[in-house]
């Protein structure tokens, strides 16, 4: 969001050669080295335990995934960071000679560039290795540089209230919160950015955007994928830690905050853990896990999640949850906030509606609006980026029949195609602005909440691939006009 950096950088990624640095990371800082958004002195370095690597092989296997994911490194900006700029250190272990070896390599590379020693540590790395990484960067004081140095963590962040905290405090030993830029990605989506717009720059839905007009909110955002081979990953997850504690709560967070004093990221951050502060805790009657069964995704016949490689016989992770949350505040007061996510369902939709309350008194019998969401407001984050507000018609001809229509504008329709969330992401860690990052306090805030609920032993329903979840969530909706907005 802010202006890029106006000098070069380094950009050390752990976890170099893993399927996020060469599918996402590298990709996108192809993009911004295109478009001038990286300095074009820049360089980039791999960090690994492998001994089988270094800088050509790691050139060689960039470029490959470079070419897969349409970003081709040739007679370009990004064609001589690639060829030139392109290193790889391998760091066998966290002993201190390691660092030591590690430090003198990334001192060695700037003073061949001349770099002002501007640094981005990003830990592309399984959660369970952060402590042990972060450990060693202070311990070797790779923690600061002649310039800035900024570190990058990717999610899960703990695995509930008291590891998170753990790691918060392990950090900030180490760290400056100001340096740690905690990833969530939906954050750099577009769309996702374009809730505090369409919020805080027109006037015309905020008088409306409390409890006074709004009969619910609910966030859904369905998957058409299964675990596609990250069992080892998910079944120590599972769907809460991986999806609702993230990303639905920054959803959660951006529709129910009040407006921020200014667009800058301390003031939104605070708003953001403030309302999930005021989030009443969650009964274990209000939220409904599913796990999905055999069933047909997009016209093709899926395997049970049982059936998935590296999932344990008889496993009861959750793939699906759906969530009745209450925000205890004045602005929302009693309208039901409704979180619903899954993998394997039936189409791949991301969407927030916001259901308007029906009229207090309906006159044109027989039809009943209250029966129907007929004023709803639905952002859809993806595909299809952009919204849909919904209103009653007159359909033409004699006596009065009513008909649902619907004004919508597209991203699609209006602008090129948009940005990937990472490259925006990136941007902005190059750019020091950390708005679009999760602040310690809102991680611990969203732990608060579901903590409780990760260890009730609730049931874990079965769907069929192919469903919208379980039939048993629909009893979140069962009293509010028309049922679930998103189908
Ligand atoms: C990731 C989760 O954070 O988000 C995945 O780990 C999930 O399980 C993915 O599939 C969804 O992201 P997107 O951008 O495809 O909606």
């Amino acid at each position: 969001m802010a202006s890029g950096g106006p000098e070069p950088v380094l950009f050390v990624i752990h976890g170099g050669r893993g399927d996020l640095s060469m599918r996402k990371l590298l990709p996108a800082l192809s993009h911004l080295a295109n478009e001038g958004r990286l300095h074009p002195g820049s360089a980039i370095v791999g960090v690994g335990r492998g001994s089988d690597m270094d800088d050509g092989g790691f050139r060689a296997m960039a470029a490959e995934a470079l070419k897969e994911a349409g970003a081709p490194p040739s007679g370009d900006e990004a064609g001589k960071l690639w060829a030139s700029r392109l290193f790889y250190q391998v760091v066998p272990d966290r002993s201190a000679a390691s660092y030591e070896a590690y430090d003198r390599r990334l001192a060695q590379i700037e003073d061949q560039l001349g770099h002002p020693g501007h640094r981005v540590f990003y830990l592309a790395l399984p959660p369970q290795a952060f402590p042990e990484v972060i450990g060693a960067l202070g311990q070797a004081g790779l923690n600061r540089s002649r310039g800035w140095t900024r570190l990058v963590i990717e999610k899960p962040f703990g695995r509930d209230l008291a590891s998170a905290k753990a790691l918060n405090d392990f950090i900030h030993q180490r760290f400056d919160e100001s340096q740690i830029y905690r990833i969530d990605h939906y954050l750099g989506k577009e769309t996702v950015q374009n809730l505090l717009v369409f919020r805080f720059a027109n006037s015309l839905f905020e008088p409306l955007w409390n409890r006074d007009r709004v009969e619910s909110v609910q966030i859904t955002v369905a998957e058409t994928l299964g675990v596609k081979g990250r069992a080892g990953y998910y079944e120590r997850a599972g769907v809460m830690r991986d999806m609702v504690q993230n990303h639905l709560t920054q959803l959660l967070a951006l529709t129910a905050m009040e407006v921020p004093g200014a667009f800058e990221a301390d003031a939104i951050r605070q708003e953001k853990a403030k309302v999930l502060r005021a989030v009443a805790p969650i009964g274990p009657e209000e939220m409904v896990l599913g796990q999905y069964g055999t069933g047909a995704v997009d016209g093709g016949e899926v395997p049970a999640y049982l059936g998935e490689p590296g999932v344990a016989a008889g496993s009861r992770t959750p793939t699906f949850a759906a969530l009745r949350l209450q925000v205890a505040n004045w602005r929302w007061h009693g309208v039901p906030f409704i979180l619903r996510t899954g993998k394997r369902m039936a189409r791949r939709v991301s969407q927030i509606a916001v259901a308007f309350r029906c009229p207090p008194v309906f006159i044109f019998h027989p039809f009943d609006t209250c029966a129907i969401h007929s004023n709803v407001l639905v952002i859809t984050i993806q595909p299809e980026e952009g919204f849909d507000l919904h209103f009653e018609v007159k359909t033409p001809g004699q006596g009065v029949e009513l008909a649902t229509q619907k004004l919508h504008f597209r991203y699609s329709e209006a602008f090129k195609p948009l940005p990937e969330a990472y490259e925006t992401l990136l941007y902005d860690v190059l750019a020091g602005d950390q708005t679009l990052f999760v602040h310690a306090d809102e991680v611990e805030a969203a732990w608060s909440l579901y903590t409780p609920l990760l260890e009730t032993g609730a049931p874990v329903r079965g769907y069929a691939a192919g469903s919208m979840g379980p039939e048993e969530a629909d009893s979140l909706v069962s009293d509010l006009a028309g049922g679930w907005v998103t189908r």
